[in-house]
């Protein structure tokens, strides 16, 4: 069976490559994470989820799979897993992995066979035409490639090297629940399920909408004729486990979310959604700081709102698509103020909360000198996709506010070499900001650092029957500056109150709060820090000063 477990607990996402080198040869692997296991533990989170760490040859870095049932031997072998695996257990972490199964790596045996021919066993575990319709893809030109062996085109939503695999092949579903049930019958706790809303396809592929680039074919493979029926086939297998699901959900709605997530055929138990990644627009339109707070507030509230009651949410600012947090929507200046504030901004909303590696110590975006510098294939695509009358200088800029590689550089644990990662040269650039204590061993000494703020955040979260539980609301949707929401369980509230501004903003409390009693429970800013009496939070009165990107969050009886 599975229960629900997840919902008091909270996450922390490695993206494996950069997250400690174990054995000196430049690349994080799970020697590292060995290492780390309790560095993870003392953030106050109750799992891991690891974005894939299986055989790939890294086209799109581990989302590519080239054998489901191992280990990328530049990350360790089984053995080493299980060691991690083990340990994470006693330690009391949860581990989950990531379910790549839209598409694999076209080094995969599978591929391999199916493009031999018709007559191959392997032929229908692939989606093979003779001619093409007009899908682009989402990663790397057309959706279609030419196989010289086969003579026919494969589809590839992805890049060119991830073909999409056929769901509608019986056989294929046996293989995925092949691959769930050998990582449960190891002992993992669950799956994080990459694109899942996309994995079955409209019978006829039939031509998308010729004037939207990229997502054309979009209607046709998002939450597609058989969905739900697939995963409730791959739910079955889970049950039979304690496993929890959760699935990538890209540019899905409320209303499709919820298809998944509630009633007698629920599939999986949270979704990522995406709107709240969209507040700036950042692939096509970024201009100088488009960020619009409101816009942010919309998709939050929305969220909350919807699955109050019928589902969970999946909370989370940063992960290895999106690049980093303070860089988009607070403010490399005000670094420490905003990092802090951004974590109340989501910790305290209901669902369970997702912490990538180097968010916590408020890692930043990288920018890098070239184009050529760069090795996400979609940061490459896009830089050739979108403002083409650009200069090159101002189509780099943009790569600099969106790329994925800003949140793929090696984490920093140290301000010595390598900021500590490793040894050796790392395999990717280092953000020259560890020099300046953007570090885990700086961090840790200062008890008002981001490291520290996050795990007072997470402390509070699980020791409160209101922040876990409690219902939502928001106050002033429109104030361009100022997020201000509510979690309550009958009459105790906790109000949370966080500034985007890099100015002093007067703040005021909702109207049912006025001669309410009031209590700090915790304030980005040290207390007894503001300069002047006027920078005061909300002292005695219903209104006052909040300074650049404070955050607070009272509890009102
Ligand atoms: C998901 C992953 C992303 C990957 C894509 C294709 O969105 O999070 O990293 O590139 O799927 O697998
Ligand atoms: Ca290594």
């Amino acid at each position: 069976m599975n229960s629900d477990w997840y919902k008091e607990k909270s996450f922390y996402q490695i993206w494996i490559r950069s997250f400690k080198d174990g054995n000196g040869d430049g690349i994080g692997d799970l020697y590292g994470v060995y290492e780390k296991l309790e560095y993870i533990k003392s953030l106050g989170v109750d799992g891991i989820w690891f974005s894939p760490i299986y055989p790939s040859p890294n086209a799109d870095f581990g989302y590519d799979i080239s054998d489901y049932k191992n280990i990328h031997p530049d990350y360790g072998d089984l053995d080493q897993f299980k060691k991690v695996l083990a340990r994470a257990h006693e330690l009391g972490l949860k581990v989950i992995m990531d379910l790549v199964v839209n598409h694999t790596s076209d080094e995969h045996p599978w591929f391999q066979e199916s493009r031999k021919g018709k007559d191959n066993p392997y032929s229908d575990y692939y989606i093979w035409r003779d001619k093409p319709n007009n899908w682009d893809s989402l990663f790397e030109g057309k959706a279609w490639e030419y196989d010289k062996v086969r003579k026919q085109y494969y589809l590839h939503i992805f890049a060119k090297k991830q073909p999409d695999l056929n769901m509608d092949n019986p056989k294929v579903r046996e293989e995925v629940k092949s691959i769930l049930r050998f990582w449960l019958d190891m002992g993992v706790d669950g799956f994080r399920e990459d694109v899942i809303n996309f994995i079955s396809k409209h019978e006829k592929l039939p031509n998308g909408l010729p004037f939207l680039p990229a997502v054309n074919g979009l209607p046709y493979y998002k939450d597609g004729p058989h969905i739900y029926e697939y995963m409730e086939e791959f739910r079955e297998v889970c049950s039979q486990y304690d496993c929890f699901q959760l699935g990538e959900g890209p540019l899905t709605t409320v209303k499709s979310a919820l298809k998944y997530l509630t009633g007698p055929k629920k599939s999986l138990d949270m979704m990522f959604s995406f709107d709240h990644m969209m507040a700036d627009c950042i692939y096509t339109e970024y201009v100088h700081r488009p960020f619009s707070l409101v816009k942010l507030k919309k998709a939050f509230t929305k969220w909350q709102k919807a699955l109050n009651g019928r589902a969970w949410n999946a909370l989370y600012l940063e992960n290895h698509d999106h690049p980093r947090v303070i860089s988009r929507y607070g403010d490399e200046k005000y670094w420490r103020a905003s990092g802090t504030m951004l974590a109340m901004s989501y910790l305290f909303q209901q669902g369970t909360p997702f912490v990538y590696q180097g968010q916590e110590i408020g890692m930043m975006n990288i920018r890098l000198k070239s184009i050529s510098d760069y090795v996400d294939v979609s940061s490459l695509t896009n830089f050739n996709r979108y403002h083409l009358k650009d200069s090159i200088e101002k189509r780099l800029e943009r790569i600099w506010h969106s790329s994925r590689d800003s949140s793929r550089t090696p984490m920093q644990w140290t301000g010595g070499r390598y900021a500590g990662f490793s040894k050796k040269e790392p395999w990717f650039y280092v953000n020259p900001n560890y020099e300046n204590g953007v570090n885990v061993e700086a961090e840790e000494k200062d008890p008002y650092s981001i490291l520290n703020f996050y795990r007072k955040c997470l402390k509070l979260r699980k020791s409160s029957n209101v922040l876990l539980w409690g219902s939502y609301r928001e106050f002033f949707p429109n104030d361009p500056h100022v997020y201000v929401y509510e979690r309550r369980l009958c009459d105790v509230s906790c109000l949370i109150i966080c500034s985007f501004s890099d100015k002093p903003v007067r703040v005021k409390l909702p109207k049912e709060y006025a001669g309410r009693k009031r209590k700090l429970l915790l304030c980005n800013y040290p207390r007894g820090s503001h300069s002047s009496g006027r920078l005061d939070g909300l002292p005695e009165g219903e209104q006052g000063w909040f300074r650049p990107y404070e955050a607070r969050i009272y509890r009102v009886q």
